[in-house]
């Protein structure tokens, strides 16, 4: 076991674990954040990404040890003061999600896009979001809810 400080949604943790072991477990199991869920475990569907120096990253496949120093934004770090991000937003407005399993996937995969590029094209979106499944093929609603937010946000 290694004494291993993350910092997360802006709070710095200090948790007791294998190096090895997954940051998505390390997340839901000793932080208690249900935010990044456990698909695949494979790396290969995204429903654990978080985001960390601006990327949308796999969770689930990423030693908790490599997040050492970072900061690492879950889902539950969006809202601000109990104001729900644009995207959050856009998503309600749109009623994205079906069964909701993917969706944090896709809001972060989402956020990481719109913050390094604003104002994405319909051929950008797909391309950004490309590797977030939706067993539920909500991705026509999350295009929407991308632009959507986009749009409210150069407001
Ligand atoms: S659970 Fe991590 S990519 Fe599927
Ligand atoms: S909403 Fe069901 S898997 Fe995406």
């Amino acid at each position: 076991m290694s004494r291993i400080t993350l910092t997360v949604n802006g709070t710095p943790h200090l948790v007791d674990v294998e190096p090895s072991v997954p940051l998505l477990y390390v997340l839901r199991n000793d932080l208690g954040l249900e935010g990044p869920r456990f698909g695949c475990g494979l790396g290969q569907c995204g429903a654990c990404t978080v985001i960390i120096k601006g990327e949308a990253v796999r969770s689930c496949t990423r030693p908790v040890s490599t997040a050492q120093g970072t900061d690492i934004t879950t889902l539950e770090g969006l809202a601000r003061d109990g104001v729900l991000h644009p995207l959050q937003r856009a998503w309600i407005d749109e009623q994205v999600p079906q069964c909701g399993f993917c969706q944090n996937g896709q809001i972060l995969t989402a956020k990481a896009l719109l913050d390094r590029n604003p104002h994405p094209t319909d051929a950008e979106i797909r391309q950004g979001m490309e590797g977030a499944l939706c067993r539920c093929m909500t991705y026509y609603r999350i295009q929407a809810a991308i632009k959507r937010a986009a749009k409210e946000m150069a407001s």
